[in-house]
């Protein structure tokens, strides 16, 4: 096809490049640009700019540049005349084109004539599906009967091929189409013995790149009693890799960014289910395990995953890797079990367009309560099916790359197990260390001088200090609540300062921040987060925004049931007293220990102190008196 130059000029002048763009990369306005994560690498700070003035993108990590059309021809691998195609499509432009003579279409390179054969190859189908007498009694009849509506039906594009072997063949080549691309389309099957259709008398589901062309296909076969397999897929080609493919993102990507959320299913049906139910963002890894590639996809547009999970607890133990591979991209996941024997088709069916929505809301829980669900089975009074459990957990805990999350996780895990935080820190630290060894054994291996000074160092770095954590705790709540009252008349943030003095914080830029309030307080100012968001120390500033940004979910949660908790301002002051509390305890435990390392080290000396060693040992007993002190009110049994 050739399209003429007046068309490509009156798409040219309707593209808005924000709009264009806004399609596939959440872009925040700052300024006189646009903002947003780069969809051409991994990155996690946004250096993708648009700038709608002069109608151009720059993308900093990866130094790709250019206009719209640039920007779509290098998002989807398309050529400049698909890219246009895509553009007028969008803006509802009309086409004026030229037929190309086959010989034409035979030297462009083989990526477009491939895409060209299979979207040829979508069309017809289409057309016999809702043309031809056996595409309507047989194939059309099963979408209805199935409940599918016309407009999703064409929505998404599905088609029916005829039971016959030479139907699709003869068809491309009256129309002139080369019967080699069609076999590496996957669309016919060469044997010495002769050709024929890869797919027949089935409905055909297209599946579609990012921008919306077809580039494979999946058919079901309608026949009951037959030998065939139930659905057939196109095979893998040069355009279609079907780990890094998602059938209906297409169709979901507007809809992702909408909710900033996307579920994810496991065929066809249920996609196309969920959309009649009036659920968009969907879409299916359709037949393959999930794929890193395949969940950076869906990150380009949120960083929520909700998985949706039918077949039994046996099964559902066998997909958990999804989870975590979800959870190593850092994103959130949340998972929605279904009753035994259905799947999110069948029961959107039984339950009905409001109803189903209900039901996907109300159940889908994060995953920490769905994995220890799942585990447990019932047997909570099994100390052994507990602990292999929290170690289930704890190992998806330790995936996460976020510091901040996993904390927030740790916590949840802790209420929910009934565990102790200290004690799954340890774990999790053991599981950190364990795999950084590892590392470190391989890199060593690679180049053992460079390495060998470094690992001492690295192995007690980014560990989960339980002091730290507190110290954090302390100062999230000095400024979310910094002004608030206590009892004691003081204003909280005295209240910090006369319980904490002479300590100093452990985290620098903790640290930094108490001599701030502490400063500021001197000259009777109560500061709070604004104070903090324009300071002018970066570190300081993202800390802060850090801490202010974390969502607390819990609530939300509870209010369903009619159980209202508390707001963290109803409950300050036991939040303060725990918070101070195990605070100290921590502290004096970390001094139990770096106590107890240096009597250790004296006893082992050349030189024996021991006047230095009773004082060690004195100083170890006051300790643990002070540590048993505060574990009283913690709920902390010491051994
Ligand atoms: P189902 O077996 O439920 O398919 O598999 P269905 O078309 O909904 O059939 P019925 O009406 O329930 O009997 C659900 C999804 O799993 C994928 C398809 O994507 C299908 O939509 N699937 C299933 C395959 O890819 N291959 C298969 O052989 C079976
Ligand atoms: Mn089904």
């Amino acid at each position: 096809m050739k399209i003429s130059q007046s068309t490509i000029e009156e798409v040219k002048s309707r593209i808005d490049i924000t709009d264009v763009i806004g399609d596939f990369v959440t872009l925040k306005r700052s300024g006189q640009h646009f903002k947003g994560k780069s969809p051409f690498t991994d990155e996690k700070t946004p250096s993708f700019i648009v700038f709608p003035k002069n109608q151009n993108f720059k993308d900093f990590s990866s130094g790709k540049q250019g206009d719209a059309i640039t920007f779509i021809m290098e998002y989807d691998g398309l050529s400049y005349l698909d890219a246009i195609l895509y553009l007028a499509k969008k803006y509802g432009v009309e086409i004026e084109e030229e037929e190309q003579s086959p010989e034409a279409i035979q030297k462009q390179n083989e990526r477009e004539s491939l895409l060209i054969i299979l979207n040829y190859a979508k069309d017809y189908y289409k057309d016999l599906l809702w043309k031809s007498d056996e595409g309507k009694t047989i194939g059309l009849s099963y979408f209805k009967e199935r409940g599918f509506r016309d407009e999703l039906i064409q929505k998404f594009e599905l088609g029916y091929s005829l039971d016959r072997w030479n139907a699709l063949e003869n068809d491309a080549a009256s129309k002139g189409y080369n019967p080699d691309l069609l076999e590496k389309a996957g669309l016919i099957i060469k044997r010495d013995d002769g050709q024929y259709d890869r797919f027949r008398g089935r409905v055909i589901f297209p599946i579609h790149s990012v921008t919306g062309k077809a580039i494979a296909f999946g058919a079901r076969i309608l026949k009951k009693a037959s030998k065939q397999p139930k659905y057939l897929n196109s095979p893998e080609t040069e355009i279609y890799h079907k780990s890094d493919v998602l059938y209906g993102l297409f169709q979901a990507s507007r809809s992702i960014r909408q909710h900033d959320n996307c579920y994810l299913v496991e065929g066809y049906t249920d996609v196309i289910s969920l959309h009649q139910n009036g659920v968009e963002n969907v879409v299916s890894s359709s037949g393959t395990s999930l794929t890193e590639n395949q969940i950076k996809l869906i990150h380009r547009h949120t960083d929520n995953i909700t998985v949706l999970f039918d077949g039994d607890a046996a099964g559902i133990r066998a997909s958990l890797r999804g989870i975590d591979m979800i959870l190593e991209q850092g994103m959130n996941v949340k998972a929605v079990a279904f009753p035994d024997g259905e799947d999110p088709d069948s029961y959107a069916q039984k339950l009905g367009e409001p109803n189903f929505r209900e039901f996907l809301k109300d159940n889908a829980e994060d995953f920490i309560h769905f994995k220890t669900k799942l585990l447990m089975d019932g047997g909570e009074n099994d100390p052994i099916k507990k602990a292999e459990t929290i170690t289930q957990i704890i190992s998806s805990l330790s995936i996460i790359p976020d510091q901040v999350k996993r904390a927030v996780y740790i916590k949840e895990t802790s209420n929910l197990l009934k565990l102790e935080e200290q004690i799954l820190y340890s774990e999790l630290n053991k599981i950190i260390l364990n795999k950084r060894k590892e590392k470190q054994k391989k890199e060593y291996r690679a180049q053992p001088e460079i390495i060998a000074e470094r690992i001492e160092e690295e192995q007690n770095k980014h560990l989960e200090d339980p002091v730290v954590l507190q110290e954090r705790e302390a100062i999230r709540i000095l400024i979310k609540n910094g002004f608030c009252q206590m009892e004691n008349k003081h204003n909280l943030i005295e209240h910090y300062l006369d319980e904490l003095d002479p300590i100093e914080f452990s985290n620098p830029v903790y640290n930094e921040i108490l001599k701030i309030f502490k400063e500021q307080l001197r000259k009777g100012n109560v500061v709070d987060s604004g104070f903090f968001i324009n300071h002018q120390d970066p570190e300081i500033r993202n800390e802060v925004i850090n801490l202010i940004s974390e969502r607390h979910e819990i609530s939300e949660n509870w209010e369903r049931y009619r159980i209202y908790v508390p707001k963290e301002k109803d409950l300050l002051s036991n939040s303060v007293y725990s918070n101070i509390l195990r605070y100290k305890f921590y502290k004096i435990k970390k001094l139990i220990a770096l106590n107890l390392a240096e009597l250790k080290k004296e006893q082992e000396s050349e030189i024996q102190d021991l006047d230095k060693q009773m004082e060690l040992q004195k100083i170890n007993v006051e300790l643990k008196k002070a540590e048993a002190a505060f574990s009283k009110p913690l709920g902390i049994t010491v051994s």
